[in-house]
């Protein structure tokens, strides 16, 4: 495997643990805060980029690249409100697209079709990950600062992520 593309793929294993572990401070944050569905819906989260960590790892070792397990960064464990808290997810999906991109843009320069192939099913996940956190934060734009409306979106969030943006 070209080193530089191993250097990335290793880069993007980091990405998806730093938010799989952001996402468990996330539901650690909305558990303390009395939000259990929001809780719920961010242990999912946090599952789901360990799983995309994971397949990564494999996939490096498949291809008889080095993997270097990473040190991860501190997540933030502290939010103003669900709005921050959502704001904050949000960001974290676009900027995990952005270095997804990255190394698809890469693959192309060096003409590895294999990795670029791979990358694929990363920039199908991303689309629907980001269409479910600004699903999410339209909501609360809405509900704005009102604390029943914080009630229901806490206890109809499995709901309003069932919804894909297709239908
Ligand atoms: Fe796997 Fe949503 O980053």
């Amino acid at each position: 495997m070209d080193k530089q593309i191993e250097k990335l793929l290793n880069d993007q294993v980091k990405f998806e643990a730093d938010a799989s572990m952001q996402y468990l401070a996330m539901a650690s944050w909305a558990d303390e805060n009395g939000y259990n569905g929001i809780a719920d819906f961010f242990y999912k989260q946090s599952e789901e980029e360990r799983l995309h960590m994971t397949k990564l790892v494999k996939f490096i070792n498949e291809r008889s690249g080095k993997v270097l397990i990473p040190q991860l960064d501190k997540p933030k464990s502290d939010y103003s409100s669900i709005n921050e808290l959502f704001e904050a997810f949000l960001a974290s999906e676009m900027f995990v697209t952005q270095q997804v991109n990255h190394v698809i843009h890469e693959c192309l320069q060096h003409k590895d079709y294999n990795v670029h192939n791979f990358m694929q099913w990363y920039v199908t996940e991303q689309l629907e990950e980001e269409a479910t956190a600004r699903t999410l934060l339209d909501k609360l734009n809405i509900i704005g600062s009102d604390k029943s409306g914080h009630y229901l979106f806490d206890r109809d969030i499995n709901q309003i992520t069932a919804v894909t943006p297709e239908e």
